[in-house]
């Protein structure tokens, strides 16, 4: 059976790995994929990224499966338009996706349907944000509403701080936020403390199965320190999401969730992450939802699933409540993936840098693409702002670290940047 894969980051290279691995899926594409999957002989690269070109072409070569990575497919309705011609596509509706495209649609959702978050106000004219925030003081968070790809989010220490990032986001843009209907907004709330952990999920709009467990690092430099980025490195299991967290952060705001969409008359399908924030009572709040899976986070979750993820994803598009039977198996081993980002990363990331030593794939040790493809000589070149995720797994985080730093050791690009520290939380417990 074919599949499609449709994004061009780490993430999706992952994702079409692990399908690839499924012995019912004869042949996996890419669209429009990156330097890594068009070098994989078991994957295939098709350059099309409209959804209404992607669904003729699913349609015309009999895909049976197409599953979508990144959020602006998603926030642009296309599992709606595959939906609309009789497409099977796994993920959230345009409707549904705005937990992720609108962080004023989620907050409004979770007050609405008591899902524990950070206190918050919402606005579009900057001189009442301005106000609100000299009135609300430091340490306090300025998010952008739109898609920033992880990068429209200021966790002000001082009040200038507060006001730049609102200038920033309402007047400048510099970030590049897709702005909603609404025009510019930003969304500014209560500082949360406590550890962070990635808790994704997989429903059908009603069932619910947990993937394991994760952590990501979101700073650029190591002690996370710099700024805030889409994720410079992440490992499975989170050892902070200890049982009785996992059991709060299911009955408290995964399930609470699920229901209150589907009562709402927009039910959530696809992968669900809540981006949580674990106090030091073990108590966890939403600091973001995101409406697919997470990059790096998905590097290591998946070189950890021992159970077929196109089955999975099958059940869970089935309509028929084909979810609720299913019980994943994992790897018992901890992964643990590591990127490495272009010069310039995240603000201006640098293109056309060529990348050496690139040590050969294996199951437990894989370096994933992102921002990668082929130059006009064939040769290997940056072109994006992460650019590989070397993942391993290991006995245990600390082995998986070992590894992943091994792996990655070779690798050579001009300007690479790489955190030397991830994991440095669960080493250290
Ligand atoms: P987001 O894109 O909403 O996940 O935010 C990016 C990062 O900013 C998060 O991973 C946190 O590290 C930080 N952050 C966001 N919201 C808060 C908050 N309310 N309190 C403290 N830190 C936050
Ligand atoms: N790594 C965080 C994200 O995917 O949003």
């Amino acid at each position: 059976m074919k599949v499609l894969v449709v994004g061009s980051g780490g993430r999706e290279h992952a994702i079409a790995w692990k399908l690839a691995q499924s012995p019912k899926v004869s042949q996996v594409f890419v669209a429009p994929g990156n330097g890594g999957t068009l070098r994989d002989t078991n994957l295939k690269n098709l350059a099309l990224s409209d959804p209404h070109e992607l669904a003729d072409w699913a349609e015309q070569n009999k895909v049976v499966l197409t599953v979508v990575g990144p959020e602006a497919p998603l926030a642009a309705g296309i599992v709606d338009i595959f939906r609309g011609r009789g497409l099977r596509i796994f993920g959230p509706t345009k409707a549904a996706a705005q937990l992720e495209s609108s962080k004023a649609f989620a907050k409004d959702f979770m007050q609405r349907h008591g899902i524990p978050t950070a206190r918050y106000a919402v606005f579009g004219d900057a001189d009442a944000a301005h106000a609100y925030v000299a009135e609300q003081g430091a340490p306090i968070v300025i998010k952008a509403d739109g898609l920033a790809a992880g990068k429209g989010v200021v966790v002000a220490m001082t009040l200038d701080e507060a006001h730049a990032a609102i200038d920033m986001i309402l007047r400048d843009n510099v970030l590049g936020v897709t702005h909603n209907v609404e025009g510019a907004r930003v969304v500014i709330e209560q500082f949360l403390q406590g550890e962070e952990a990635s808790f994704i999920v997989i429903s059908d709009g009603k069932e619910v199965v947990a993937l394991a467990t994760s952590q990501d690092h979101k700073r650029l430099l190591d002690c996370d320190e710099g700024p805030n980025t889409g994720g410079m490195g992440a490992y499975s299991p989170a050892p902070v999401v200890t049982p009785n967290v996992h059991a709060k952060a299911m009955h408290e705001i995964v399930l609470p969730t699920i229901a209150g969409m589907a009562k709402d008359g927009i039910p959530f399908t696809g992968f669900l992450y809540a981006g949580l924030m674990i106090d030091a009572e073990g108590r966890p709040y939403t600091i973001e939802f995101n409406a697919r899976l997470g990059d790096p986070e998905t590097q290591p979750i998946l070189m950890r699933l021992k159970s077929d993820l196109f089955e999975l994803l099958m059940a869970a598009t089935e309509g028929q409540g084909a979810l609720k039977d299913v019980e994943l198996q994992w790897d018992r081993r901890a992964a643990l993936g590591v990127v490495l980002a272009a010069h310039g990363y995240p603000l201006q990331p640098r293109k056309g840098d060529g990348i050496d030593g690139l040590p050969p794939d294996q199951d437990d040790a894989m370096v994933f693409h992102a921002g990668t493809a082929a130059n006009g000589d064939g040769q290997l070149v940056t072109s994006g702002g992460r650019v590989l995720c070397a993942t391993a797994l290991g006995e245990s985080v600390r082995v998986a670290q070992q590894r992943a730093y091994e792996l990655l050791e070779p690798i050579r690009f001009d300007g690479m940047q790489l955190r030397r520290d991830i994991g440095h939380r669960a080493v250290k417990r």
